[in-house]
């Protein structure tokens, strides 16, 4: 998977790219680069965002500065870039992010990432650059990098490698071996802390009735809502 991500702030990335399940996938043949939206800005200064008609507060990143970054970094018309792959703006106006389309997303081969800064995008590079919005929860955040970063390392620890385990990322919450519910609890050493006890049931050996109890552990969790 090659993931390219087009933001005002690509040292943010060093740190998230050193991150040892990404550093994993990376190893294993993916990618993630940042491009430097001001580095690539048609304006002079560095310019990439503007004032918005007709009012209001705050700066919204202009359509010429994503559409010069994009068509500079991938050689055609931003139009057509999203018939070969998604590219996505983060927003908070957007689709909300779930396992699903994790799932989605981690199944494509590359993926375009669009971070706004400040009020956000010019509505245009939404409807004709983008072939995708999408929102990391219902609030707003200073910036699109932090929400790319959640999306990162949520698609990319599904990939094969990233985790130590090959199927840690198969029976998680909300996956569709626990068709969606949340996960079940967890225990480790020591059994007993604080007179705080460990379910016997995990500690007997019996595998069916552990995955049993286990699977109504996270109905549970899915019923009250969590
Ligand atoms: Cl994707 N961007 C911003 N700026 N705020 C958000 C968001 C995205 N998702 C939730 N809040």
């Amino acid at each position: 998977m090659n993931i390219d991500v087009f933001t005002l702030f690509p040292e943010w990335f060093e740190w998230f790219g050193s991150q040892r399940h990404v550093a994993n996938v990376v190893e294993a043949g993916s990618r993630l680069r940042c491009v430097d939206l001001r580095a690539r800005t048609p304006l002079s200064g560095g310019q990439v965002d503007d004032t918005p008609f007709g009012g209001g507060a705050g700066m919204v990143l202009r359509v010429d500065v994503l559409d010069s970054a994009l068509r500079g970094h991938y050689g055609v018309d931003p139009v057509d870039l999203r018939e070969r792959r998604r590219v996505i703006a983060l927003a908070p106006t957007g689709r909300l992010l779930d396992d699903g389309l994790v799932d989605e997303l981690a199944a494509e081969p590359e993926l375009t990432l669009l971070c706004g800064r400040y009020e956000g995008f010019d509505e245009r590079i939404l409807e004709h650059f983008a072939s995708d919005v999408v929102s990391i929860g219902r609030y707003v955040l200073s910036g699109g990098e932090l929400a790319a970063m959640v999306l990162c390392d949520a698609v990319l620890r599904k990939l094969p490698g990233a985790l130590g385990h090959a199927d840690s990322a198969a029976e998680e919450s909300f996956s569709s071996a626990l068709e969606g519910d949340p996960e079940y609890p967890h225990y480790t050493r020591p059994s007993e802390y604080r007179g705080w006890q460990v379910p016997e049931i995990l500690l007997s050996g019996h595998h069916e009735r552990i995955a049993q109890w286990r699977r109504e552990r996270s109905r549970e969790r899915g019923a009250e809502g969590r």
